[in-house]
């Protein structure tokens, strides 16, 4: 199988998972059933944070130049988008002077995630799955920001976030289809998206109820 293939299956995959999720999943099981703004804007600071972090951790250990290139960059934006998600915040009212996103831990995805040794498994894990997961989560906040009516916060999101974690992706996308390329490189990648998938926070419910997704113990 080529690297193409490969991530096309992949992709097959994730999809076929995603359309299994309702339309504020991502949002619920993120917020344990609270959807309101500001608590989902809060709770992706610490997404944010942990991309940014991982990307940078990942950066120097990566040999491959254009993944380098990728990380870092990555690094940079998800960066930006704690600064303009805290903004927003800001404008809403909160006061986030006291606020610690990691005050409980990074989260189980992170530890993961910080544990792969490879190319080919951290671009896999990280913009090509976590990426991927973003842009869906991000569609259904940026619907639920409309319809009760914050068209600010939807702004940001669907003209600044929202581009930037598709174009994350997409750079993840090419990445792992340059190096994907033995069975044993796919196989490791497959299952660094598979892991992915199951620990997300939030996909976690949907993955207890899917088959072909295994949830694997987290620390
Ligand atoms: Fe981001
Ligand atoms: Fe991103």
């Amino acid at each position: 199988m080529t690297g193409r293939e490969f991530v096309q299956g992949l992709m097959e995959e994730m999809e076929r998972l995603f359309a299994r999720l309702g339309e504020t999943d991502t949002l619920q099981s993120e917020s344990d059933e609270q959807v309101d703004v500001v608590t989902v804007l809060k709770l992706a600071l610490k997404s944010e944070l942990e991309a940014s972090e991982l990307a940078g951790f990942w950066m120097p250990t990566t040999h491959e130049v254009d993944a380098k290139m990728a990380l870092a960059l990555q690094c940079g934006d998800e960066m930006k988008h704690y600064g303009l998600i805290s903004q927003r915040l800001a404008e809403l009212g909160e006061d986030l002077a006291d606020f610690d996103p990691v005050a409980d831990g990074h989260s189980p995805l992170y530890q993961y995630l910080r544990g792969l040794r490879t190319t080919v498994e951290r671009i896999a894990g990280g913009p090509f799955a976590s990426e991927a997961i973003a842009e869906i989560r991000n569609t259904q906040f940026v619907n639920f920001c409309r319809a009760v009516g914050d068209d600010g916060t939807a702004k940001l999101y669907s003209d600044i976030i929202q581009p930037e974690e598709v174009h994350h992706h997409h750079l993840g996308r090419e990445i792992l289809e340059k190096y994907a390329t033995t069975p044993e490189l796919q196989e490791a990648a497959a299952a660094a998206v598979r892991n992915t998938l199951a620990i997300a926070d939030e996909l976690r419910a949907l993955a207890t109820k899917t088959t072909g997704i295994h949830n694997i113990p987290v620390s």
